[in-house]
């Protein structure tokens, strides 16, 4: 958990916040010290050697969140496998913002939860699925048995608070350790197995989010001085391809998002909240689509989105099967195997919007949002001017560290050209405008983009993870 993560790895270090720093490490990946593990991920029997509990930073803050496992595969199915130009799956386990630890894990795919996430929400970061025998799969597990190098890093986040009572994991923290796992990894080139020009960043809504801020950000020099304090290594920080699930993003455009998309739907009480608040948080969203070249935004998600991901799985079903699901959901019509239905439909078939108003930055800094831009002693700031209200002065320079939207708009040359984007339609822990517009920008770009929704699928959802494994073989 946190609390031992803290007592057993980093009292020194804690104690020496804003005094010594932690000796200066040489960042050399010890190519010998691995232990060698076998397991069975969906139905493979797969060896691997296993580098546990790396500190990715010559100067880390927190060393129980500040470090990194490698998992690289040795024999498949009792084949020999050479990892040693395999693409690298960067699999991080952030869930609610929250610290996220790899220290104590026993082997591939083993972060420590840390439970409770953002507003309502479940964690979810390990991209769980189920395999062929039941069990859950990870990314992390799945690319493994794919003959991938497997990095998984932890990174700081919200609620890690010193003893004196100073907030340590707000933002920018977790994107800061994650570029920092990213440079050990590159300047390890030729020591670390794999092909560290194919790094894939993977990752569950906090953790999809940040993958693809990763993603956008490359190399930006915004990140260059809390980089240089961590003794970050001196390598780049670009990303080849992003994979990220459900994305809880453009957190300073959420709250509007939000309201415009589920600001009719009932609250899981049956209450609807307070309609004139929702439409003055949801006025400026029209004029913030047309900005991302988005003119009707129902249009958009029904045509480019939710009639696909309806039509997608009404097609994998029998004919039985999907004539009882048409009988029980008379608002779809089918029709030369498309379906088809309305936006008022649609929302009425999602039912209740999980958070209340305003989502993300709520009156009472309630949220993890309101937590996750916190500093100093100070648990929980406001983020956004709803109401004319005034914003601190550090706030909008971390706001753009923690979007990805914002690099898109600034189309930046180190950023990712490969991105796999999901998330499930029932999923209303944000709008689903978050994932249309991040697949917008990107292809406003040129880059190559796999964005799809999941019918009637939750948060967290990952249906296609062996699609994601053969997606990543064929980019090059
Ligand atoms: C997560 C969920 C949320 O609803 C949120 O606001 C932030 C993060 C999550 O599951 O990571």
């Amino acid at each position: 958990t946190v609390i031992m993560g803290l007592a057993a790895g980093s009292a020194a270090t804690l104690a020496g916040t804003g005094a010594a720093l932690a000796a200066p490490r040489g960042l050399v990946f010890d190519k010998t010290a691995y232990t060698t593990l076998t397991t069975t991920i969906d139905g493979k029997a797969v060896t691997y050697r296993f580098w546990k509990n790396i500190v990715y930073v010559a100067n880390p803050v927190d060393a129980a969140y500040q470090s990194l496992n490698v998992s690289v595969p040795v024999t498949i199915d009792g084949k020999a496998v050479d990892a040693t130009d395999a693409p690298i799956l960067f699999s991080n386990s952030v869930g609610g913002y929250m610290p996220s630890s790899v220290a104590t894990a026993t082997g591939v795919g083993g972060a420590a939860m840390t439970g409770a996430t953002g507003a309502g929400g479940v964690a979810s970061g390990g991209n769980a699925m189920l395999g062929a025998g039941g069990e859950m799969v990870s990314n992390a597990k799945l690319a493994l048995a794919a003959g991938y190098v497997v990095v998984e890093p932890g990174a700081r986040g919200r609620t890690l608070v010193t003893s004196g009572g100073v907030y340590y994991g707000t933002a920018p923290a977790a994107i800061v350790d994650l570029k920092a796992a990213v440079r050990y990894v590159r300047a390890n080139r030729g020591r670390i197995p794999g092909d560290v020009d194919r790094i894939v960043s993977s990752g569950t809504s906090a953790g999809g989010a940040l993958s693809a801020l990763l993603g956008a950000s490359g190399d930006s020099p915004l990140y260059d001085k809390y980089l240089r304090t961590l003794g970050a290594a001196d390598a780049s920080d670009a990303v080849f391809a992003v994979a990220a699930y459900c994305p809880i993003a453009d957190l300073e455009h959420a709250d509007m998002a939000y309201e415009w998309v589920w600001g009719k739907n009932k609250l899981s009480t049956g209450a609807l909240v307070d309609q004139t608040v929702s439409r003055k948080v949801a006025a400026g969203f029209p004029a913030y689509q047309k900005s991302w070249g988005i003119t009707d935004t129902e249009s958009h998600l029904l045509k480019t989105y939710l009639q696909p991901a309806a039509t997608r799985y009404l097609a994998s079903l029998s004919a039985s099967a999907r004539g009882a699901y048409l009988a029980k959901n008379t608002f779809i019509t089918w029709k030369n195997g498309q379906a088809t239905f309305t936006w008022a439909n649609w929302l009425t078939h999602v039912g209740a919007r999980k958070k209340t108003l305003p989502a993300f930055d709520a009156f009472d800094l309630s949220t993890g949002e309101n937590n996750l831009f916190g500093t100093g002693t100070t648990k929980a700031r406001h983020f956004t001017t709803y109401g004319g209200r005034t914003i601190a002065a550090d706030i909008p320079a971390k706001l753009d560290l923690m979007n990805p939207m914002h690099f898109l708009r600034e189309g930046t040359t180190s950023r990712a050209r490969h991105w796999w984007i999901r998330v499930g339609t029932n999923d209303s822990d944000t709008s689903p405008t978050i994932v249309a517009n991040l697949a917008a920008g990107l292809r406003r770009l040129g880059d190559d983009v796999s964005a799809l929704m999941y019918w009637d699928a939750g948060h967290g959802a990952n249906e296609d993870a062996a699609d994601l494994m053969t997606w990543i073989a064929r980019r090059k």
